[in-house]
């Protein structure tokens, strides 16, 4: 039996991929394994589908990046959707558990893009409907895809806060170095943190709606960040670039009380485990974002301060959040896992250490 049946709730649902609508989620005990993964070219081959399926996951988050779009033309943007879901390992996925997702800066339409995309709102659309979200669902109540759901019964709740980090986001600050100057600091991206602390991230709405997310009540509350939140040197899209932001989302679990938070990342075509003390307790940010792209050859090198010893893995790759429920022993299993489902990498957390 699964430790997790989804049952549709009246409102607050949440997603189910290519399906019905999401929902609030009762356990029945034993532990809770939610998959996740980003960076899915739908052109490629995909065999990675068959080593999740045979995870047997309880839920599947698609963390951005989900398909290649990169276009301003809705009918391309659907055909692309069209051939993920035509592939035959994902369509196995579907079978096998619920799906929630959102979208990153490919999907989204435009390649680092943010709120400057013209078909921010259509694109906003089109991944609620390919990933089957009811008219019902707040989703459609606002503008972006964020959402969130608690599920689970007290003392075994998990909550997955699904964030927008496209919709909103102002324009980001180029990195002026040149090559050999930002290959000296091992630094492998385009863009250095802004001084400009009236940008946003979130934006407005989204920020008051994930104060109310984090003060729900939860023990593990998974919040999925299409860009890495906690390693913030590499130059790439992160939550570094706008320092004042990231800030304001470690205070933002400090004031609200949110304890269990771990962050799951993608958009950077490898796996990696970070790790900060910035925050009221130690905040793990999970990156797993080789579905099928794997990274420049030299990404999955580049400057990580907060990256967790031996906690990398180049290949193609999807995460494993596994929560094996022991009262205050409860442990966070984070595993990267391989083509063939092996661990490359694993990392327990306690989960009475995130708090
Ligand atoms: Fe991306």
């Amino acid at each position: 039996m699964r430790s997790i049946v989804l049952v549709v709730a009246a409102v607050g649902c949440v997603l189910l991929a290519g399906c019905s609508a999401v929902s609030p989620v009762v356990h029945s005990g034993g532990p809770v394994t939610i998959a996740f993964g980003a960076c899915c070219h739908q052109d490629k081959e995909q065999p990675i589908w068959e080593a999740i399926v045979a995870a047997d996951p309880d839920l599947f988050i698609f963390a951005g990046d989900n398909i290649y779009g990169d276009t301003e033309d809705m009918a391309v943007l659907r055909a692309k959707y069209d051939a993920l879901a035509a592939v035959p390992g994902y369509q196995r996925l579907l079978d096998t558990c619920p799906i929630l997702a959102v979208y990153d800066d490919h999907d989204f339409g435009l390649n680092d893009g943010g709120r400057e995309y013209p078909m921010r709102a259509e694109s906003a659309a089109m991944c609620l409907d390919f990933f089957g979200v009811a008219a019902e669902d707040p989703r459609r109540g606002h503008e972006g895809v964020y959402g969130a759901t608690v599920t689970g019964e007290p003392g075994r709740r998990v909550q997955v806060i699904l964030l927008d980090t496209r919709y909103f986001r102002d324009p980001l600050d180029a990195d002026p170095r040149s090559l050999s100057e930002k290959s000296a600091a091992n630094v492998v991206g385009w863009y250095q943190p802004t001084a400009d602390r009236t940008r946003t991230l979130l934006g407005e709405a989204q920020w008051r709606w994930l104060g109310e997310e984090l003060r729900k009540d939860a023990d593990v509350r998974l919040v999925v960040s299409s860009v890495q939140v906690v390693p913030n040197e590499k130059g790439m899209e992160c939550w570094g670039n706008m320092p004042h932001e990231r800030t304001a989302l470690f205070d933002l679990i400090e004031s609200t009380g949110a304890q269990g938070v771990v962050f799951l990342s993608g958009d950077v075509h490898f796996a990696e485990i970070s790790r900060t003390d910035e925050g009221p307790y130690p905040l793990y940010d999970f990156t797993s974002s080789g579905l099928t792209q794997s990274p420049d050859p030299t990404w999955h090198q580049s400057v990580n301060s907060f990256r967790r010893p031996g906690m990398v893995h180049r290949e193609q790759s999807f995460g494993v959040v596994q929560v094996d429920w022991d009262g205050d022993g409860t442990q966070l299993r984070l595993q990267a896992r391989t083509l063939n489902g092996k661990v490359a990498f694993e990392e327990i957390v306690p989960l009475r250490s995130l708090k």
